[in-house]
């Protein structure tokens, strides 16, 4: 018999729904909240007011898209954390509602495990054990995976995530929010010829606060030079600033490469979507030897196909949540 499992993601500002029949995705529906952009960051009220607004709809569209019945459900995922906890309430408390109502399991989705596990929405899929990448707008971690449901965190960021790094740059050079797209597109008319300090820190660990610091100072220092230099420079900035972000984050992963002998090698989360970033590691993993897995871009960012296939593994391995299941903010790994 088959196995169709509903996931829903509203940890942060993207309100998603996806269903998948036996691990194979039928829907992946997506209601982003652009309203966060005029404000230059999530305001955590107005997405779960958003996430409220969407839900209903989004997860209609995700079932009639997939041509999937309610009654053919056989359990629902949902994301349980980390993230707002107003937006994680509100993926929560409907998913329990309608698991009630379909009296079918309701499963809670790590949202960290479930980019990692975005990796087997689709093929190829790497092979176990592998190294993950993890780089979102509030995380930046390696993680080791051995199985679908076995993994840990072995390095992560002290301070700030990439994608802050990324945001935070961006909010300084007047960019809108989120500013990681928004530099990698412009980085492509851009060289990067301004370099910044590579923080060097022992271990697997991350830290992106200095680099933040460097860029502000930079940046203020050639304003008062040139008050157009912004203007002017604007590609080259964000190409450089990009070039030392991949960097970062390459250099740490091959570290933990060489020191687990691990060579099966993925990125995921938001910055995963990054050009200069996902060039780089195909360059190293040619040079190194090691099997590079990239994940579309649709499922780099936040989505709730990556929810929906956690889901998949966990009903597989009988793991379901019981009924006074409580999202997390800082659910832990
Ligand atoms: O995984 P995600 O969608 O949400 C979180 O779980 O945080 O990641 C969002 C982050 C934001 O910081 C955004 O600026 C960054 O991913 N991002 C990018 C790109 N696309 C999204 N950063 C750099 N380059 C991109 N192309
Ligand atoms: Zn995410």
């Amino acid at each position: 018999m088959s196995v169709f499992i509903l996931g829903i993601e509203s940890s942060c500002d993207d309100t998603g729904a996806s269903v998948i029949k036996d691990g194979q995705v039928l829907s992946n529906v997506i209601a982003s909240q652009e309203i966060h952009r005029v404000y230059g960051g999530v305001v955590p009220e107005v997405a779960s007011r958003a996430h409220q607004e969407h839900i209903v709809p989004v997860v209609e569209t995700a079932c009639k898209l997939a041509q999937t019945e309610l009654k053919q459900l056989n359990a629902i995922a949902f994301t349980c954390g980390p993230g707002l906890i107003g937006s994680l309430i509100v993926g929560t408390s409907f998913a329990k509602g309608m698991a009630t109502a379909l009296d079918i399991p309701l499963i809670e989705v790590n949202h960290l495990k479930a980019h990692v596990l975005s990796h087997f929405i689709d093929d190829p899929k790497p092979t176990f054990p592998f190294l993950c990448l993890t780089v979102s707008g509030g995380h930046t971690q390696i993680v080791l995976v051995k199985d679908y449901l076995n993994m840990q965190i072995i390095g992560q960021t002290l301070d700030d995530a990439a994608g802050e790094a990324f945001d935070k740059s961006g909010k300084l050079l007047g960019l809108e929010y989120p500013a990681g797209p928004v530099i990698d597109k412009l980085a492509t008319q851009g060289k990067a010829v301004f370099t910044f300090p590579e923080p060097q820190l022992p271990g697997l660990d991350f830290s992106f606060s200095g680099l933040k610091t460097a860029i502000l100072y930079f940046v203020r220092e050639q304003v008062k030079k040139n008050p157009k230099f912004i203007g002017i420079n604007l590609a080259d900035i964000c190409a450089s600033i990009q070039q030392i972000i991949a960097v970062i984050l390459i250099n740490k992963l091959q570290k933990a490469a060489n020191q687990t002998g691990i060579r099966n090698i993925a990125i995921a989360g938001g910055v995963s979507a990054n050009s200069e970033l996902r060039r780089q590691i195909m360059k190293k993993g040619c040079d190194l030897n090691w099997n590079v897995f990239i994940p579309k871009m649709e499922y780099c960012t936040d989505n709730a196909a990556m929810i929906a296939i956690t889901g998949y593994y966990k009903y597989l391995d009988k793991q379901f949540a019981v009924a006074e299941v409580r999202p997390s903010a800082r659910l832990s790994f």
